[in-house]
């Protein structure tokens, strides 16, 4: 097989995935970095390497996901492994670990749950960010939990407990001042799961058992989480773009005060949450 330079394997993959793919695949094939791949062009791939992004780039023009290819997805700027039994941690999340990160002191311990924790990249971001937090995570899928325990490893964060259980499962006895999820909310008739990286990432992760409106897990979250708050804690959630009026109500009638919903970059109510107890609706941090 002829010897092919950087320069030449990005000019013939671009052609087929996009610029910005094709680097991704090209550095996770020669474990180099953004900049290596500018400053070398010339290097030439041994024909592993050139056989190895020629692979990935046909499965990625077959549309599966880049981090999937390459194993790995940035989220708040630390680096997660992410295989095909999580789901690919996304920047809309972020703003719920913003809207977490408001709501835990940096200066005194806490007790955080993340429910469907995935990758980890909730609550693993959450540790990072607060260490004096004692954090619990808890995913269904064992596969999740083995991914997110090799995070929190590679992350060095040793304050979150992560556990394998249905939902409030394995936390009997257990309260925290801070429950976050990214439940899985998409209805499980939606024409956007056959599309895009949706059609490879996990059922679980995505439908769960959200039923045909979607919301089965946010119900059964939000009438659970009462039992496993203290007397003021905090219920925050992600859902979907047209999900937040019916969460709304749902925390209402579950007890919730200072009920609200926070928009993303785009104006779109895409995070809910409340508070437990009866505090005036001023007290509580919106
Ligand atoms: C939308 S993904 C969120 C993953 C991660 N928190 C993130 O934001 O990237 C939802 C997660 O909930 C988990 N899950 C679904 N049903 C569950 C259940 N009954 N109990 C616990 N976890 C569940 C899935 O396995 C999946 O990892």
């Amino acid at each position: 097989m002829p010897q092919i330079t950087i320069l030449q394997a990005l000019h013939q993959a671009r052609r087929d995935i996009g610029d910005t793919d094709a680097r991704m695949l090209l550095q996770s094939v020669l474990s180099v970095s953004p900049a290596h791949l500018a400053t070398h062009p010339e290097q030439e791939l041994t024909a592993e390497q050139a056989q190895s992004f020629c692979l990935l780039t046909t499965r990625r023009v077959h549309g599966e996901p880049v981090a999937y290819l390459v194993g790995k997805r940035e989220f708040y700027s630390l680096d997660f492994n992410v295989t095909p039994a999580v789901l690919i941690p996304r920047p809309e999340t972020e703003l719920l670990v913003d809207l977490a990160l408001q709501r835990i002191s940096p200066d005194r311990p806490c007790k955080v749950l993340d429910l469907g924790t995935g990758s980890g990249a909730i609550a693993l971001t959450l540790a990072r960010h607060r260490p004096l937090a004692d954090i619990v995570a808890v995913d269904f899928s064992s596969d999740a939990v083995a991914v997110a325990k090799m995070n929190a490893r590679q992350l060095n964060v040793s304050n979150v407990r992560i556990i394998e259980a249905d939902w409030f499962g394995g936390l009997s006895g257990e309260r925290f001042d801070l429950i976050v999820s990214n439940p899985p909310y998409i209805a499980s008739g939606d024409p956007h799961l056959a599309q895009g990286d949706l059609r490879f990432e996990p059922r679980m992760a995505l439908t769960g058992e959200a039923g045909s409106d979607g919301l089965d897990c946010i119900r059964c979250i939000i009438t659970s989480a009462p039992r496993y708050l203290v007397a003021d804690g905090v219920l925050l959630f992600e859902h979907g773009y047209d999900q937040a009026q019916a969460c709304r109500h749902l925390l209402g009638k579950a007890g919730f005060r200072g009920v609200f919903s926070h928009p993303d970059l785009a104006g779109i109510m895409r995070i809910s949450g409340g508070r437990l107890g009866s505090f005036p609706r001023e007290a509580v941090r919106m």
